[in-house]
């Protein structure tokens, strides 16, 4: 009998002991679990990816990752619809690569921003290359003339995702890819929306210097805990609860995505950032706040004094203080590029190759 119990005693100990174990172990992997999806919201996960960015984690990395089913915005190996993967290529030296959030029915506007100040050979010597990125229409015809589009500029990257509002992380997302695959040869990579206009003559001239700057981007710069996360249901700009409970504004630095600077260096790191940081479909603060803030050191400068939002005025101040208004960066889009183009090169000498002088520039 006494043998029996003290053998009990010691059965149920080890139990005891065993089963602490197991909860402490459970709790920690729970913690890690919980640092690792701070914010993240729900789906699949995407292995590839993982796997080549971070080759060490085997299996249980990629085991945990989808225990916790969270949905990335990209696949290292989604489908480019439309790619140009040699349009970088073919230079030694970009001086400046333009990426373009364009939706596949704007195709006068795409037109009049190639023909204006996207136009690359009004800047030579300087090398400015542009890409134009759109998802997928139901629109047949549009598909088609998108395609004969390409054909004619070769200057689009489609991906295999309904191009929508809230899709607009995806189409970020690619950009970010195709530069680190195709085109690490820019010397700084601008992010606009396809309603923006930036003075590159002024760019070259004055702000060279930014390309010299690494983990950098210069945008319009919004502060932490500035921006209220909008949480009323009814609202286009509705956030689920899931993401940042419990907040009500966005915890990091960001940039609104209207133009946006980035330092070519920072573009893979980023890129890298996706296959962590979940799904999120606002897309500047995904982009430009998000990501960044999962890369260290990265610098946010403002630009705000040499912005403006508003067309009349940065077409006036064109008008009446020719190449010394201050603004860089400005909205106007269809019939307003051509009247703003004209207005900025209004004083500019034109060589019979079509380029326009420009003053030497700055020296860094
Ligand atoms: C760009 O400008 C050059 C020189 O003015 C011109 O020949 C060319 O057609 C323009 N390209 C586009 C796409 O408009
Ligand atoms: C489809 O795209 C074409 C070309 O942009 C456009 O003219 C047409 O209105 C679109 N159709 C629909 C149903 O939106
Ligand atoms: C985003 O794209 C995916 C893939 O094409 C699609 O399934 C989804 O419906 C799109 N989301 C929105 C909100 O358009
Ligand atoms: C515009 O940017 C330049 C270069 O950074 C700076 O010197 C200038 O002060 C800015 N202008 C305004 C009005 O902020």
């Amino acid at each position: 009998m006494h043998r029996r119990s003290s053998y009990l005693k010691f059965i149920c100990l080890t139990c005891l002991v065993i089963f602490t174990l197991m909860f402490l172990t459970m709790q920690n992997e729970k913690n890690h679990i919980s640092t690792f999806i701070e914010d993240m919201v729900v789906e699949d996960a995407p292995m590839e990816g993982l796997r080549k960015f971070y080759p060490d984690s085997q299996t249980s990395t990629s085991d945990r990752v989808i225990k916790t089913k969270t949905r990335y915005p990209a696949g290292m190996h989604a489908p480019f619809l439309i790619n140009n993967r040699n349009m970088c290529r073919k230079y030694e030296k970009i001086s400046a690569l333009v990426m373009v959030h364009t939706s596949v029915g704007n195709f006068w506007r795409r037109k009049e921003m190639r023909r204006t100040w996207l136009n690359s050979s009004h800047y030579s010597p300087e090398n400015l290359q542009v890409i134009f990125l759109v998802g997928t229409t139901s629109n047949k015809t549009a598909t088609k003339l998108l395609k004969s589009e390409n054909k004619k500029y070769h200057d689009i990257i489609q991906g295999d995702f309904v191009d929508s509002y809230r899709n607009l992380t995806n189409k970020g997302v690619m950009g970010y890819r195709w530069i680190t695959e195709n085109c690490m040869n820019a010397e700084i990579v601008i992010k606009i929306d396809d309603d923006a206009f930036v003075n590159f003559f002024k760019f070259f001239e004055d702000f060279s210097f930014l390309k010299q700057r690494k983990r950098f981007m210069f945008c319009n710069k919004i502060n932490p805990n500035s921006m209220p996360i909008i949480r009323q249901p009814s609202s286009k700009w509705f956030v689920s609860e899931w993401f940042y409970k419990g907040r009500d504004t966005y915890p990091h630095t960001y940039c609104s995505g209207f133009v946006v600077f980035i330092s070519t260096d920072l573009i893979p790191a980023l890129y890298q950032a996706v296959f962590t940081a979940p799904f999120f479909w606002v897309d500047d603060f995904y982009l430009f706040g998000l990501l960044p803030s999962r890369v260290k050191n990265v610098i946010h400068e403002n630009f705000r004094g040499n912005l403006t939002f508003m067309h009349p005025e940065g077409l006036k101040c064109y008008k009446e203080l020719k190449r010394k208004c201050k603004y860089l960066v400005m909205p106007a889009r269809d019939k307003e590029l051509d009247v703003m183009w004209k207005a900025v090169i209004a004083d500019r000498q034109q060589s019979i190759y079509g380029n326009y002088y420009m003053r030497e520039r700055s020296i860094y």
